[in-house]
């Protein structure tokens, strides 16, 4: 169980929970202030949910104290996929990490797929996303639907990060993960099939089984053989997030699953466009030299900077 403090599960919760063991709100605390915005929610809060919803307690969730913010956040966050019969059930924890929780679900039926991952954004990731800059430079402002943001209220509101303004960067981080994933399987790439998202989840392909979710590469010893070919799987992945004007950003042996002898890349929320971004091909050399790094412990000899540019270089050139 983790220590992770109230507000990393709940933004605005004051760490006081009322009899059914649901964080209580302090209105009469913050009326002090001179002006509270509300927010447009897409991320769900608890009075958005009928008393049928509120009443789904997952497996996992069921295990947990109902006082437990873990528990809470599960639920609040799950509740709109359960209801929208895309999952049955929550079994368990998969990963806990500063940014995300990682939960393998049973899928409902009417999915035609037996587990799917949720991965559950905390919104601390608003405060931790390492290099912010790096990625966003060059990316359109977008709004809630995906569209470019025209507003002048809006825009000031990301550039001075403002609460508004963060939420507004949450949905858009969650959109644009669920979007690149979604382009690159339909391109051919290894990643997991993607399923749904909302405001602070994305649902996916689940990879590994009911008992034993993927391993990572970093977890992996490969014979040379199998190091040979999962090394040109990966650089045809590099190549085709190439060719949808992509760059992964952060791809390493970490975000890379292995299963039944093959890969699926992961992790998408920091990928930046080829064509826009000024930092794209030091992040694609960055990407290339991590994964040939991983490769050359099991025998793969590669020149990372050559290829690099046998991939850039035809790609500008088009
Ligand atoms: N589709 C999936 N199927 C099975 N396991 C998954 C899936 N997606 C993610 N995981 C598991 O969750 C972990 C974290 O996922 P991911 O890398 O997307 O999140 P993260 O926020 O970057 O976490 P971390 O900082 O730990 O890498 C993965 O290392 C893997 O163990
Ligand atoms: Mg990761």
């Amino acid at each position: 169980m983790n220590d992770y403090e109230a507000d990393e599960y709940f933004p605005d919760f004051d760490g006081e929970y009322d009899s059914k063991g649901r964080p209580i709100r302090h209105t009469h605390k913050r009326s002090s202030r001179k002006t509270v915005r509300k927010l447009p929610q897409t991320t769900p809060v608890l009075s958005d949910f009928s008393d049928d919803a509120t009443a789904w307690v997952p497996s996992y969730a069921a295990h947990l104290d109902p006082r437990h913010h873990e528990r809470q956040w599960l639920i609040e966050s799950l509740s709109s996929f359960y209801r929208d019969n895309v999952i049955f059930d929550v079994i368990r924890q998969v990963k806990s990490g500063k940014e995300a929780n990682v939960y393998c679900c049973e899928a409902h039926p009417a999915t035609g797929v037996e587990l799917i991952a949720a991965k559950l954004y905390r919104p601390r990731i608003l405060r931790t996303l390492k290099n912010d800059a790096i990625y966003k430079a060059g990316r359109m402002l977008r709004g809630e639907d995906g569209k470019e943001l025209k507003g002048r209220r809006e825009k000031l509101a990301l550039q001075q990060k403002s609460k508004f303004g963060q939420h507004l960067d949450m949905v858009w981080w969650i959109g644009n993960e669920y979007a690149i994933q979604q382009k690159l399987h339909l391109s051919g790439a290894n990643v997991p099939k993607p399923i749904g998202h909302n405001g602070n989840a994305v649902l996916m392909e689940y990879i590994g089984d009911a008992r034993l979710a993927a391993p990572t590469l970093s977890d992996v010893t490969l014979s040379s053989d199998e190091a040979i070919r999962l090394f040109k799987i990966t650089m045809d992945n590099i190549r085709i997030m190439l060719d949808n004007h992509l760059v992964h950003g952060d791809l390493s042996a970490f975000n890379i699953l292995y299963w039944a002898g093959n890969i699926s890349i992961i992790d998408f929320p920091q990928v930046v466009n080829a064509r826009t971004n000024p930092n794209a091909m030091n992040l694609l050399q960055r990407d290339i030299k991590r994964v040939c790094d991983y490769f050359a412990r099991f025998g793969v000899k590669s020149d990372p900077i050559l290829i690099t540019r046998s991939l850039w270089e035809p790609y500008m050139g088009n």
